[in-house]
């Protein structure tokens, strides 16, 4: 029980800083972040519009209006304590209405983050197959290990996974983004954090 409270403490927002997204000039690109985790996602120009339009089919709206959502003045936009309810496409085009970045962004719900410590012997999730008759596959893409918490001494890294989808043959894609409105939920349908121990010298750091 001690263990899980003080696992969970790692599951905290604060735990990551700000992230940068970026993207090549013109392009769409797609991304599973965490939600409660503050994203810059990068436009650069100067009089940079974003129109924002909801994987539930709302709208596409002018982000102005939206309270934790602000535009940088090099034309980047900023996300404060992004949402599950903000997975979407956000569209950054230039003075003359031309694309100038596209970003569809999936933010995993933190609050369902699924943790696993490989020393317990804790396991990750299985991967598995959706019952929707298809052969689509249903598994967790991992971010490479973060650095050791400590040196010299024995410490923890942890990584990150979001949960994707991905059909024979076809690039895998984050979960909200592949089902869109569809209403259907998995029990699978997690984010995930494993940690592991580590031991690293002193000298290897900096
Ligand atoms: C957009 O900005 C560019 C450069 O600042 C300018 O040359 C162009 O006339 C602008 N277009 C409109 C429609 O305002
Ligand atoms: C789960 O599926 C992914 C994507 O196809 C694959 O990379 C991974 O090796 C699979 N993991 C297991 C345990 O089969």
């Amino acid at each position: 029980m001690l263990a899980t409270l003080w696992l969970l403490s790692l599951s905290l927002p604060t735990s990551w800083a700000q992230i940068l997204v970026s993207c090549a000039y013109k392009s769409l690109c797609q991304q599973a972040l965490l939600s409660g985790n503050d994203v810059v996602l990068q436009c650069d120009h100067l009089k940079a519009r974003w129109y924002f339009s909801s994987i539930l089919g709302e709208d596409v709206l002018l982000l102005s209006s939206v309270p934790n959502i602000k535009k940088l003045p090099g034309g980047s936009l900023q996300l404060t304590n992004p949402q599950p309810s903000q997975t979407g496409l956000y569209h950054c085009e230039d003075n003359d209405s031309a694309l100038v970045v596209e970003y569809e962004i999936d933010f995993q719900d933190v609050t369902t983050l699924h943790i696993t410590h490989k020393g317990l012997g804790q396991k990750p999730l299985q991967n598995e197959t959706l019952s929707l008759g298809g052969k689509e596959l249903i598994f967790t893409h991992w971010d490479p290990w973060q650095d050791c918490n400590c040196c010299g001494e024995p410490g923890e890294h942890k990584r990150l996974g979001y949960c994707y989808i991905e059909e024979p043959l076809e690039k895998p894609m984050p979960c909200w983004l592949y089902l869109q409105e569809e209403k259907v939920q998995y029990r699978r349908m997690w984010p995930e954090m494993q940690v592991e121990a580590c031991l690293i010298p002193c000298d290897h750091i900096k």
